[in-house]
């Protein structure tokens, strides 16, 4: 196959921004992410800038957004609604920089930068002080009229405040900002949808979108949007500004909300180090934003620098990497968990998304694949979004494959071919054979994680090993492995033999929590193994007690006592821990719960039951002698004030969220004397 030529591809491209800008302006419904858009035109541009005698005058990569639905009629923007170029990176913005000087004769600039928020670009117009008309950026020279939809946002005024720094009102006023569906409406929108068995929105701009788009506007008033403010339109008699800065104050006095995240900076290289700094904070907010917009701040270098056919010299969009990709579903498998449980996940053509190359996404469970209705061949939505996992968000329906059919669950495991249950009313679809290997590597897997035994070098391509060479067939065979017989494994050396066997034995010691969160125990989770071991000192200990003196402690509760006390019960589960002990693992301290038990029996329990917390030195103790001085007293010592707190223990170097939680609730708060008071009466002091 011959690669088309340049003005061949030149021509594809076009067609194909062409039809991603109706899908995405015109239908909100995106076939593509918008990085995969980005590409696409960064791609014309560069053949373009290439071959200059293939630019036509109605090339897109020259054009602002999408053609003009029919369903809102036309309003024309007096003053066009122009778009941003992007720096993709560091060095695309200094060049940026660097132009902006060039156009200013090297005269200094101050930047202003503000985040770009992911919604919809919305002008609303105001005539002597009242709400007229809302409109659409549509192409930039002509929007659509969403005037009574947006009405309803209750971040836009009806009627303009005056500004006290002007004291009028102008005859004629466009704020420009961005309509977004904050994070938290979204996830309750699709919780909504779920529940009425509605197929959820992919993601918070689209319904922003789609909410904008309704004939009814009861509809759009029922889905909370919000706007920002960030630019003015037409203004008719408006006061003279001199920095971008002060015009957003006015915007801001005018009765609208403008962003709190608004920064100036006299370098680029700070610029570039805010873009990186909100690149990995990005969420942090409960709105989505897709980069950082730099704005030159005076109006008269705006002027000298003007604007391209498409967007202004003055203004730069930092795009962050994206978070989204589209790319092909070849398969859905199932994978079982230590616990039986099998997942169904996406093996996706690999796609560079959310800063890593991804290859497979979960599905969650049987529902999730059903509600998303995404099948093998279809192109999906990827999405991965800060350190959560990848995620297939859902399928572009029209680019699927006409013989394509729905994906249906295994009714066998695919590890041990045994029958795969689904209890009634249960989202979870499980392998309940005992003897699944599935099931055994991923819980020998787990039992060597970093939040349970910790031991280096034993991850899931290893028990996999162990367990087919028939080495281990559980977690306590570990212990009595040997560097000979590792060695025979494939592509096992002598060094890294000898390092496993090390770290076996060497994780022999871990804390008693450690050891609890290891067995894998259903809900059994680090607070409550924590917990446990600091109230009972020895595995011995727990496996006397009784489900209500488990459920009593702290941290317990009824629901995890109860599966931790059945676990005990079963035989093979005694036989393995004592197979654990044998090979010399560590059952916690005989002698520190003596020591305990001994402390407790001396020191008058003037603290019973009582919850007292600590923040800063105390003065005479350290942080762990404070709480245990509690603890000894038969009080206990929480790591956050709640009303439950009886008092809070103040010493130097506070934390400011406890005492203002403290003071909200009227907790007592106590000095360093009357803590020690407190030790031994068990009193408060008389409220003054
Ligand atoms: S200023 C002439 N500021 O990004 C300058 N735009 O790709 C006009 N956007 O259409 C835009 N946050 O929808 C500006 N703080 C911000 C923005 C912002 C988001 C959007 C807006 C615009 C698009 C440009």
């Amino acid at each position: 196959m011959t690669s088309p030529s340049p003005a061949e591809r030149a021509a594809e491209l076009r067609a194909l921004i062409a039809h991603h800008n109706e899908r995405y302006h015109t239908l909100d419904d995106p076939e593509i992410s918008d990085a995969d858009y980005d590409d696409l035109v960064r791609e014309l541009r560069a053949v373009e800038a290439e071959h200059p005698d293939l630019i036509v005058p109605a090339t897109p990569s020259q054009q602002v957004g999408g053609a003009i639905s029919a369903t809102f009629a036309p309003v024309e923007h007096r003053v066009p609604m122009t778009s941003l170029d992007n720096a993709m990176d560091a060095a695309e913005l200094r060049a940026w920089a660097e132009r902006v000087a060039k156009g200013l004769d090297g005269e200094p600039t101050t930047f202003v930068c503000e985040l770009k928020f992911d919604g919809l670009a919305m002008s609303i117009r105001y005539e002597d002080g009242t709400f007229v008309q809302a409109a659409t950026r549509g192409d930039g020279t002509v929007g659509e009229d969403v005037t009574a939809n947006v009405a309803t946002i209750t971040d836009v005024p009806s009627e303009l405040a005056t500004p006290s720094s002007t004291g009028i009102v102008p005859p004629v006023v466009e704020v420009r900002g961005e309509v977004y569906m904050p994070t938290s409406s979204f996830e309750r929108l699709n919780e909504r949808a779920l529940a009425a068995g509605d197929k959820p929105f992919v993601n918070p701009r689209n319904s922003a979108a789609g909410s904008l788009r309704q004939k009814d506007p009861t509809v759009t008033a029922s889905r909370e949007l919000s706007f920002w403010a960030y630019q003015l339109g037409e203004v008719i008699d408006g006061p003279e500004f001199t920095s971008h800065a002060s015009t957003l104050e006015w915007v801001g006095e005018l009765g609208f909300p403008v962003n709190e995240h608004v920064q100036t900076f006299a370098s680029i290289e700070e610029v570039a180090a805010h873009c990186l700094h909100w690149q990995e904070h990005r969420h942090d907010l409960d709105y989505e934003i897709d980069g950082v917009v730099i704005k030159v701040d005076d109006p008269a270098q705006r002027d000298l620098l003007g604007f391209t056919s498409r967007a202004p010299r003055w203004a730069i969009a930092y795009k962050f990497p994206p978070e989204e990709r589209t790319t092909k579903l070849l398969d859905i498998q199932v994978s079982v968990g230590r616990t039986g449980r099998a997942t169904p996940f996406a093996v996706l053509e690999p796609v560079f998304v959310g800063g890593s190359t991804v290859g497979m996404a979960t599905l969650h469970n049987e529902e999730q694949v059903a509600v998303k209705d995404v099948r093998p061949g279809d192109t999906v939505i990827v999405r991965k979004a800060g350190d959560v996992i990848p995620e297939v968000v859902g399928p572009v329906l029209s680019a699927r494959p006409s013989d394509s059919v729905p994906w249906t669950f295994p009714t066998n495991c695919p590890a041990c071919g045994n029958q795969l249950v689904r209890p009634e009313g249960e989202a979870d679809t499980r392998c309940v054979a005992p003897d699944c290997p599935a099931q055994r590597n991923q819980k020998i897997a787990y039992f060597a994680s970093r939040g349970a035994m910790d031991i280096e070098g034993l991850g899931e391509q290893m028990v996999e090993k162990l367990t087919s060479a028939g080495l281990v067939k559980d977690a306590a065979d570990l212990y009595s492995l040997t560097v000979e017989q590792l060695v025979e494994l494939d592509r096992v050396g002598q060094t890294s033999a000898r390092n496993l066997v090390d770290a076996i034995q060497g994780s022999s010691t871990r804390p008693l929590p450690k050891f609890l969160t290891a067995l894998g125990i259903r809900h059994f989770g680090p607070a409550a193994t924590t917990a446990l071991a600091n109230e009972f000192h020895t595995l011995d200990a727990i496996m006397e007690k009784s489900t209500e003196e488990l459920a009593a402690v702290d941290g317990v509760g009824a629901v995890i006592a109860n599966t931790i006390a059945q676990w005990f019960e079963q035989d093979v589960n005694v036989a393995l821990i004592e197979r654990f002990r044998a090979a010399g693992v560590d059952f916690g301290d005989p002698e520190a719960a003596q020591a305990a038990a001994d402390a407790k029996a001396r020191v008058p329990q003037t603290l019973e039951g009582r919850a007292v917390v600590v923040t800063g030195t105390v003065p005479g103790h350290t942080r762990e002698s404070a709480e245990a001085a509690i603890i000894e007293r038969g009080g206990k010592s929480p790591g956050s004030v709640s009303k439950k707190t009886f008092a809070l223990i103040v010493g130097d170097n506070p934390g400011a969220s406890k005492l203002t939680k403290a003071e909200s609730l009227g907790v007592p708060i106590l000095d360093a004397d009357e803590f020690e008071r407190l030790l031994t009466t068990g009193e408060l002091p008389a409220a003054d």
